[in-house]
């Protein structure tokens, strides 16, 4: 079995917003990594034996009291450094070089003219090339042993490098997109400075996950709450295929999902993986709990405790259980200097939370190394349909906080219907793919129409398409008017009891996702 973790990266993440994509960029490139904060302790680094180090970018300046440093014993480690921004100002001033004010904030695309190619720049064809800048502070004497190996009009010294001692800096965001060549820095010293090998791939770690879950497991019992999202469904097959019917999922029908999700989740995982399901239709129970209730919060916290109180007693009579399967993936677990994940800003929801303490359940978190995007290839390489696989989020309290106001079967219905011709028109265009999430919200609201030689007093459907890359920002896409269209033709036509749709033209901030 390779070690897929063998060969890996140390990220020592000093605030910068872009920390979590330079992880991605090493891992896209094969590579595993992980992020820490600036100050993880030297013991903890040597334990975990990278073969280089990444510094961040962030938004200090080293000479402010107090900015964040390394201790100077890293660099007695003799591995290979990369300091980017923030990262190369930390190593220029500790080592002895000169870190001074820029004239202005450079922000925004710049050309560097690359003075020297090996070992960083090899591979590139061009003389000069087009990086994206951010940054107060600049370099403006480099320490001892090193040499400029690019240089900017603004930044004489756009990349520095001490090649006998394979520490480097680089001025600008090789981790961006605005960078094009930027994978290919990162990959030059991620293979050609620090020799890594490109072990971490997703087969692999299908494989040395289902090894590990097995031994973990023992010949115990684990249950697994399956909502048909992307996390539980990969958490659910990768735990299937380690220990087969010893996983027992719960599948709780709240009454609030869309149309046809509990028969696929039914269709998928228990007709097609044969697995251990266990379906309990609570929808009337939910139903009954949300009469009158109208504030979103009520909502959520009744939804949120009926589902552990139902979760928990279909659970209990799976008296051999020792633990408990959940979705937790890498953004939620690293404790970086800036990093709030989207599990920040998500509500209470109908997260298992508390639970496993309660049932005293041990927790088992397979996706935790992972990125969502890395989910999604685990998925594909246990053959999860891409319908599952491409899913948009759908939140815990489902479609209560699309129905505004009182919850009812009649509304859902309505929601329900206009709801699916969403999706199917954002299939059928091509563009289910490209947004983070598409929706229907149902309105409280009554508009006049006019059907025929008749007068309507009928409900307003709003259609909600977002882009976004983590939720916690997002912007409303801009889907061709012919789509949206469409959509509104089909819903006014085919749902009884809508004469309007409008389209939500908001971006979060100030707006957010749901409408709640
Ligand atoms: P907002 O509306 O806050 O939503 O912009 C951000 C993202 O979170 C999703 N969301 C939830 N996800 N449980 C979840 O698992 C929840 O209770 C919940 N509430 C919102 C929302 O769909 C969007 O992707």
């Amino acid at each position: 079995m390779t070690e897929v973790k063998e060969e890996k990266i140390l990220i020592l993440d000093f605030g910068s917003q872009y920390t979590q994509i330079i992880a991605r960029r090493v891992r896209e490139s094969h590579v595993y990594c992980e992020i820490h904060p600036y100050n993880w302790p030297l013991s903890e680094i040597k334990k975990f034996a990278p073969k280089g180090l990444i510094f961040s970018g962030g938004p200090s300046s080293v000479t402010d009291p107090g900015a964040p440093i390394v201790s100077e014993e890293i660099y007695a480690l003799n591995l290979p450094i990369l300091g980017i921004c923030y990262g190369m100002q930390l190593i220029t001033h500790q080592l002895g070089g000169e870190v001074g004010s820029a004239r202005e904030r450079e922000y925004g695309p710049a050309y560097m003219r690359i003075l020297k190619k090996e070992p960083l720049f090899s591979g590139i064809e061009e003389e000069s090339i087009r990086v994206w800048m951010s940054h107060g502070d600049r370099i403006d004497g480099i320490p001892e042993g090193f040499e400029i190996l690019g240089e900017s009009d603004n930044s004489p010294i756009a990349a520095m490098g001490n090649l006998d001692r394979k520490i480097f800096g680089l001025q600008f965001h090789p981790e961006v997109v605005h960078t094009p060549q930027g994978r290919l820095i990162l990959e030059n010293f991620i293979f050609k400075v620090c020799k890594c090998k490109p072990l971490w791939t997703m087969k692999s770690f299908v494989e040395t996950t289902i090894a590990e879950m097995r031994e973990k497991v023992g010949s115990d019992e684990v249950i697994c709450a399956l909502s048909g999202g992307v996390d539980s469904s990969v958490v659910a097959v990768l735990l299937h295929q380690a220990i087969g019917k010893r996983l027992h999922c719960i599948f709780v029908n709240n009454g609030l999902l869309r149309k046809g999700e509990s028969e696929q989740v039914l269709r998928v995982f228990r007709d097609h993986f044969d697995m251990d399901l266990h379906y309990v239709d609570a929808s009337d129970t939910f139903l009954t709990a949300l009469k009158g209730v109208v504030d979103p919060e009520q909502k959520r916290k009744i939804i949120g405790n009926l589902f552990i109180d139902i979760f928990e007693k279909k659970a209990s009579e799976f008296s051999n259980a020792t633990f408990l399967a959940q979705g937790t993936l890498y953004p939620d677990v690293i404790e970086s200097v800036s990093f709030k994940g989207p599990s920040a800003t998500i509500k209470t929801h109908h997260n298992v939370g508390g639970l496993p303490e309660k049932m005293k359940l041990k927790l088992l978190e397979p996706l935790r190394e992972l990125f969502k995007d890395e989910v999604r290839l685990v998925g594909r390489e246990l053959g999860l349909p891409e319908e599952i696989i491409m899913r948009h989020p759908f939140p815990g309290p489902g479609l209560a906080i699309r129905c505004l106001g009182e919850v009812d079967p009649d509304k859902l219905e309505v929601l329900r219907e206009a709801d699916a011709i969403v999706m199917e028109e954002m299939v059928v265009s091509g563009w289910h793919d490209r947004v983070w999430q598409a929706f229907a919200v149902l309105l409280p609201v009554y508009t006049v129409g006019v059907m025929g030689d008749e007068r309507t007093y009928e409900q307003v459907i709003a259609v909600r398409i977002v882009e976004s890359v983590d939720a916690m920002t997002a912007d409303w896409a801009k889907v061709p008017h012919e789509v949206l269209g469409k959509m509104s033709t089909r819903i006014i036509n085919e749902v009884k009891g809508v004469n309007r749709v409008v389209y939500d033209i908001s971006s979060k901030p100030p707006s957010t996702i749901e409408w709640e």
